[in-house]
């Protein structure tokens, strides 16, 4: 499989739409979230958040642009203590499980990996595998990556990268099918990032059968706080550690008490 961009070729004309007023007031608990297990499926957006503008336009106006994370040079949307949708019930939220609108651990920690170390990502293809607020992607375009994915089956989080690489003035290829679910080989990418993707044991073995599958085309960077998910397969993954970060204590809160996050390289 080669990879394509299939998300976003209207992104440049959309981002200068005038914002829309929304009607609704949205709350949003941060910990009836992080218990949600993750839907194999697209999230799909309801009634007012049907169309690319609109979503954008709730993107935009329900989250705050954030550098209090461990790469501070990237601005970022994120839902933060600030936000209306932090305290508000799961039910009044418009969105379905947001995850694009944390700046997860592991996310945090391959990141930071990336900007201090641009030589290895420079002039290399990369691909951002569960991109989320697409942070890891805009670091490897931040670092002189040649062509930069970022994949995500959310449309909202696709929308969210768009948001957020526009923000940081970097140019993102977005990829919003599901290439897990795909036996295919990606043969075009020569680094694979995979920020916080090892939250749930199910996912968790199946994202490593996919980069078993992988391994041999391309470098894989993992970052991750010590996840069960990660734990449990790493008996089955040659994994050498590169670096591990002090968190936040905003992102401790975050995640359930870890102190640190490390980036592995998969080989
Ligand atoms: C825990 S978040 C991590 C986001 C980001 N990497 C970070 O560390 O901040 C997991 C992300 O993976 C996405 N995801 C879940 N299943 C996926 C799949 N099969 N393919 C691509 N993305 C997926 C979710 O939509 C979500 O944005």
């Amino acid at each position: 499989m080669v990879l394509q961009r299939d998300h976003g070729s209207s992104l440049d004309a959309l981002a200068g739409t005038k914002y829309l007023t929304l009607p609704c007031l949205l709350v949003f608990h941060l910990r009836a979230v992080q218990r949600t297990k993750m839907r194999l499926v697209h999230s799909h957006c309801t009634g007012i958040l049907s169309s690319r503008i609109a979503i954008r336009n709730s993107i935009n106006q329900l989250t705050k642009i954030c550098t209090s994370h461990l790469t501070p040079e990237l601005k970022l949307r994120l839902i933060t203590p600030e936000s209306h949708l932090w305290k508000c019930k799961p039910e009044d939220c418009p969105f379905v499980d947001p995850f694009w609108g944390f700046y997860w651990a592991g996310g945090q920690a391959v990141t930071r990996f990336i900007l201090d170390n641009a030589a290895i990502f420079r002039g290399s293809n990369v691909l951002d595998v569960g991109s989320g607020c697409g942070a890891s992607a805009i670091a490897a375009a931040r670092a002189g990556a040649v062509n930069v994915f970022a994949n995500d089956i959310d449309r909202i989080a696709c929308e969210a990268v768009s948001i957020n690489s526009h923000l940081n003035s970097v140019k993102i290829h977005i990829v919003n099918h599901n290439i897990l679910a795909s036996s295919e080989q990606i043969n075009n990418m020569d680094i694979l990032i995979v920020g916080d993707m090892f939250y749930d044991s199910e996912f968790g073995s199946m994202i490593l059968n996919w980069l078993l599958n992988q391994r041999k085309r391309s470098r894989i960077f993992i970052g991750d706080p010590g996840r069960h998910g990660l734990l449990q397969v790493s008996k089955s993954l040659s994994l050498t550690l590169l670096a591990e970060y002090q968190l936040s204590d905003q992102t401790v809160m975050e995640n359930n008490g870890f102190k640190t996050s490390a980036v592995w390289e998969m080989s």
